[in-house]
């Protein structure tokens, strides 16, 4: 999408590590027309998928699902991330180890709100190696649902992550998908 990229060229930083800082359109500030431009964007690209449900994982991915869940008039479901294993209650968990945060963590949503008549589309701020994104796929299947595919607003396409779902059948699109950032230079995957 023009105006991800457009963005991500102006205000994005490239960190040391290949960390891409965003805050000041997607991750902190939020920037109104992008935020609303990609919700209409995911809701075209997902039009006719039958999807009953979004699904995203605190806290940066939920502007953006929110944004996609208005787009499409379906409800946004996000899973918590909790640091202890024994959560109480009668809840869908699985654990994720984010390489990017060095981190463990339990997603987990309740399993009241993603149920087996379900098709939810993922949904997120960033894919990089996938980890987040394979939790969101592992409560999906946990719950009986069905997956209609991802959506996120920048996908790292060097770390892999994206590719390698891609490769198991799952559909993956993203808004700005960035091909490299050497020497502080972003480029993008050209269109396939
Ligand atoms: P991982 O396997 O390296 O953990 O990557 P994954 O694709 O699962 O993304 C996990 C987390 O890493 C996400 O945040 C995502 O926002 C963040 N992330 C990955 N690459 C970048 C980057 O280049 N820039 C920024 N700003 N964030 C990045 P999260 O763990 O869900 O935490 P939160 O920020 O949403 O609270």
């Amino acid at each position: 999408m023009r105006m991800m990229e457009e963005m991500i060229l102006r205000e994005g930083v490239v960190l040391p590590g290949g960390v891409l800082k965003v805050g000041s359109f997607l991750n902190q500030l939020i920037d109104p027309e992008l935020l609303r431009a990609s919700g209409e964007e995911i809701a075209r690209l997902y039009d006719g998928a039958g999807v009953t449900k979004i699904l995203t994982v605190e806290a940066s991915g939920i502007a953006i699902a929110a944004s996609a869940g208005v787009a499409m008039g379906v409800p946004v479901l996000f899973a918590k991330k909790h640091r202890s294993s024994n959560v109480d209650g009668d809840i869908l968990s699985t654990p994720v180890h984010s390489f990017t945060h060095g981190t463990d963590y339990n997603m987990v949503v309740s399993r009241d709100y993603l149920t087996g008549g379900d098709v939810c589309l993922l949904v997120d701020d960033f894919l990089a190696n996938g980890a987040a994104m394979r939790g969101m796929i592992e409560l999906v299947r946990l719950a009986g649902a069905r997956l209609a595919g991802a959506a996120v607003a920048i996908e790292k396409v060097f770390q892999g992550g994206g590719d390698a779902l891609r490769k198991e059948g799952i559909r993956v699109e993203a808004l700005g998908k960035i091909e490299s950032m050497e020497n502080g230079v972003i480029r993008f995957a050209t269109a396939d």
